[in-house]
């Protein structure tokens, strides 16, 4: 895992080969979440963003098979110990129809809120929310750049 440090930016990145390799990302990066955080997740289709959430879950003792993307419903709650709130702004026009959803009240629930399509809702975020950029390289081969505002 290459690490590197541009302002006050941290960046992380992982190749996966496997849906697999892309869930255990998921369940070791949610040991390093705390309640409140918030994670935006950004990639084509299929890029394996839901898949990531899978491990995330996980990793947060839930049960990966609840875990479908939300396109439809735009947030799904799993209650567990520590909470995950799965969005998926795919099919939403602008940040508003999250907001009208509710989206600035789960930042203030101790849970993990997770969006797929994050870049859309940047604006609409706690400002120290964790971007993950997901790439197809090629194949089942997958970049994936973790980017944190600040070293923590
Ligand atoms: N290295 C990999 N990491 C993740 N998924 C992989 C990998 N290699 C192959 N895949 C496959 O790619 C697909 C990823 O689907 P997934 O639903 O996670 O993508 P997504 O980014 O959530 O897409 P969408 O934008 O449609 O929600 C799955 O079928 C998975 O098995
Ligand atoms: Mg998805």
């Amino acid at each position: 895992m290459a690490k590197s440090k541009k302002s006050q930016r941290s960046t992380e990145e992982s190749l996966t080969q496997s849906a697999e390799e892309t869930r255990a990302f998921g369940r070791k990066l949610a040991g390093r979440l705390r309640p409140g955080d918030c994670l935006l997740l950004t990639g084509e289709l299929g890029a394996g963003k839901t898949t990531l959430v899978q491990g995330l879950a996980e990793g947060l003792g839930l049960d990966p098979k609840e875990i479908i993307s939300p396109t439809f419903v735009l947030i799904r709650e799993h209650d567990g110990k520590i909470p995950l709130f799965h969005m998926d702004a795919y099919r939403i026009g602008n940040a508003r129809e999250l907001l009208e959803v509710g989206l600035a009240e789960y930042f203030q629930r101790s849970g993990i809120t997770v969006i797929e399509w994050g870049e859309k809702v940047r604006g609409s975020v706690p400002s120290d929310a964790i971007e993950i950029l997901l790439e197809i390289v090629k194949g089942d081969l997958r970049r994936i750049r973790l980017i944190r505002p600040k070293k923590s």
